[in-house]
């Protein structure tokens, strides 16, 4: 398996001896040059020089199972990992392996998704290999009430891997988009359904990595940004995966902890909400004012122009426009 080579090359961080290349696959059928032109082949570039050596200069931006788990030490998100190349929507593919008796923490990701579904029945762009698409099976002792903290918990997630892994400053619109600036980088959608092994969430989030305008929809594109845009290079998708991976276990188990202060007190932290002078819409009526406190568990309180405050929960509203 060249995969032996590929962990030497990666923890060599440099110049790896060809000796030291070979011992990797001492107890393989394998040659050198075989296990290296197999890893060429797969798309990872490696320098070959006479006196120093092999070295690993670039990996191929490929989500893959073995990558994903390799030292991701969660407890519950990222249990089983699964990679596919186009799915319908990967929230449609978590929800089968759960009939089918998954278990809890199952984490599927697609390359492409030809009916991503988002938020109020709306779909979700996703080209093949341009993002990060993924779903995670729950199976909380309680379900459906835990919809919109967990909502929160994947939008926490997204903006700290996000931030992690680019340095980005990405914040979270009231309740749970993910954006860079004042576009959109990442969404998410989490859904309750009785399965076969019992009731379950599943949580999917979708983060725009490595789009151009020129792959987006005339829709899309004004009100929405990649990672890559908004940093000035293309982004390795696999890092921020893991992040994501991480950091949504770490909060589910705030969430099952019912800590709802810590996860308030991070959630308000990111808010690019608070504060604002915003309009928004409930099932077709408008509001406008400026957002006086954001709460997971009370909801948006808007100061209106009149100065009275209206309180409104997530589920149902889409801030149309921050001020
Ligand atoms: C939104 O902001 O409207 C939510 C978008 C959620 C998109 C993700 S992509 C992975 C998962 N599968 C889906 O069909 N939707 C979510």
């Amino acid at each position: 398996m060249s995969a032996l080579l590929l962990d030497r090359l990666r923890s060599a961080g440099g110049w790896l001896a060809r000796d030291r290349a070979a011992a990797a696959l001492a107890r393989q059928s394998k040659s050198l040059e075989q296990a290296v032109a197999e890893l060429r082949a797969r798309g990872y570039v490696i320098d070959e020089d006479p006196d120093m050596g092999l070295r690993l200069q670039a990996e191929p931006d490929v989500l893959c199972p073995a990558d994903l788990r390799r030292g991701l030490q969660t407890r519950i998100v990222g249990r089983e990992i699964l990679v596919r190349d186009r799915v319908t929507s990967t929230n449609d593919v978590a929800w089968q392996l759960g009939e089918e008796g998954a278990e809890e923490g199952t984490v599927v990701f697609a390359e492409e998704q030809t009916a991503g579904r988002g938020r109020l029945g709306r779909c979700w762009w996703s080209p093949h290999g341009k993002g990060i698409w993924m779903s995670v099976l729950l199976r909380p002792v309680v379900g459906e009430e835990l919809v919109p903290m967990t909502t929160i918990i994947g939008a926490l997630a997204a903006a700290e891997a996000i931030r992690a892994a680019t340095r980005l400053p990405a914040r979270i619109r009231w309740p749970n988009d993910v954006l860079i600036e004042e576009k959109k980088v990442a969404g998410v959608l989490v859904e309750a359904r009785q399965t076969g092994g019992g009731r379950g969430l599943v949580l999917g989030i979708g983060v725009d990595v490595n789009a151009d305008d020129a792959d987006m929809p005339p829709d899309v594109a004004p009100v929405a940004v990649s990672l890559s845009q908004a940093a000035g290079e293309r982004i390795h998708r696999l890092h921020l995966a893991q992040e994501l991976l991480r950091r949504l276990d770490r909060w589910y188990q705030v969430e099952l902890e019912r800590d709802a202060d810590t996860i308030n007190e991070r959630w308000r932290s990111l808010s690019a909400t608070l504060g604002r002078r915003i309009v928004l819409d409930e099932q077709g009526r408008r509001y406008e004012g400026t957002v006086a406190d954001v709460d997971v568990r009370f909801g948006l309180a808007l100061r209106l122009s009149r100065g009275n405050v209206r309180t409104f929960r997530g589920e149902h509203v889409t801030v149309i426009e921050h001020g």
